[in-house]
């Protein structure tokens, strides 16, 4: 019996495994000797990023940052907060920020400006999904796990109003 709400599966458990292991190296060679540190965006990212940061194989630091983009509502605001800042400043450090989803890519804009004015000595992007079909400002992460369509997605880390975040799969909401 399951949940009326999950529709269709958009990324499978199995690829969402395999891609998150070449992105993982893909990372890992870039960065060598870079000791980067990666920020994961709350809540929805951290899914995604305990599974990146495991297969990473050179020295890596976490940490986390939480901001509020759309409530509990399913559109973008636009009117980002910051409800948790770093543990640490990030001046000359080489910054790699981990997303769930980049929609509008309003959120990360006003995240990357925020980090920028911070001096890291680099400062990258790697998100698990896009919806190219949706996105507002002119935003390519250097990373990215799957390119999906424009629904609403749930699970790996991404919620509706705080729920659906523990399916082991990405899929459309069933509106
Ligand atoms: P943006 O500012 O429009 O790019 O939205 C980014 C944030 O909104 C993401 O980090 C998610 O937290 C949330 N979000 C956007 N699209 C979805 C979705 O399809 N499912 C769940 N959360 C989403
Ligand atoms: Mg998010």
């Amino acid at each position: 019996m399951r949940d009326p709400k999950i529709g269709e599966i958009l990324v499978q458990p199995d690829q969402l495994q395999r891609r998150v292991r070449e992105l993982g190296e893909q990372i890992s060679a870039d960065y060598e000797g870079r000791n980067p540190l990666l920020i994961g965006v709350l809540k929805g990212a951290i899914f995604f990023l305990s599974d990146l940061m495991r297969e990473i194989t050179c020295p890596c630091e976490v940490d986390f940052m939480a901001i509020s983009s759309y409530g509990s509502s399913t559109a973008s605001s636009g009117v980002v907060r910051i409800l948790k800042d770093l543990d640490a400043p990030i001046e000359g450090r080489h910054v790699l920020v981990v997303e769930d989803i980049i929609d509008s890519g309003l959120t990360l804009q006003y995240l990357m400006r925020n980090l920028g004015a911070r001096r890291p000595a680099s400062l990258e992007v790697c998100a698990l999904l896009t919806k190219p079909e949706r996105r507002a400002v002119d935003l390519t992460p250097r990373y990215l796990g799957f390119e999906i369509p424009d629904r609403f997605a749930i699970g790996y880390g991404l919620d509706v109003a705080e729920r659906y975040r523990n399916l082991p799969y990405v899929a459309a909401l069933q509106e």
